[in-house]
């Protein structure tokens, strides 16, 4: 089992229902509670995270997310990031900047779940250190997978077993990589 440290930078992508939020809960139980923050549009999701936030609107999440920079010493959790927030981060550029390139500097790390690939900024998918991806036979995702991790992850990400919750596992760090099942 993956557990997360609170320095990782870690990217989990799929498609509804593919299983990101489970993968996420179950690798940020070893992040310690006073670290943990969570940025989630659900009511129903991380219930058990002391310091959550529920919203769906970008100027409150980015609130806590400056708050966090400020702090320093966080591990940060923002479920569905393509619903808070566009692609060029325009409601928050600068803090999203520097939480993605320069939070490990204050000893922030962060784990960032969303939807496709294209609806993201690159500058996370460059700067994420761990990241998971879930089946998807879409062709702009795939393609994006295929720049970025070469022609074989793309191959493996497309090919992955969807009923099982299986997702494709980049270790930038180690350079490993593998299909895993939580
Ligand atoms: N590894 C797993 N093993 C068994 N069941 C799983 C696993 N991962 C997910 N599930 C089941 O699949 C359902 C969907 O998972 P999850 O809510 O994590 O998906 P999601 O990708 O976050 O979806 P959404 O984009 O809609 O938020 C969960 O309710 C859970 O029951
Ligand atoms: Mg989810």
């Amino acid at each position: 089992m993956i557990q997360v440290r609170n320095i990782d930078r870690v990217l989990v992508l799929g498609d509804s229902e593919s299983g990101k939020t489970w993968l996420a809960k179950t690798m940020i139980q070893a992040i310690p509670q006073n670290q943990l923050v969570v940025i989630t549009p659900y009511p129903d999701e991380f219930t058990n995270v002391q310091n959550r936030l529920v919203t769906v609107f970008p100027e409150k999440a980015l609130e806590l997310i400056i708050a966090v920079l400020k702090d320093g010493n966080r591990f940060l959790v923002i479920d569905d990031f393509d619903i808070l927030f566009e692609r060029d981060m325009s409601a928050g550029e600068r803090a999203l900047k520097i939480l993605l390139v320069s939070g490990r500097h204050a000893s922030i790390g962060w784990l960032i779940i969303a939807r496709r690939t294209t609806d993201i900024p690159k500058l996370m998918v460059k700067q994420a250190t761990l990241l998971f991806f879930f089946q998807t036979n879409l062709g702009l995702d795939l393609q994006i997978i295929q720049e970025m991790f070469g022609a074989q992850a793309a191959y493996t990400v497309q090919s992955l077993n969807w009923q099982n919750h299986e997702c494709l596992f980049l270790d930038r760090r180690s350079r490993e990589s593998r299909v895993i099942i939580v």
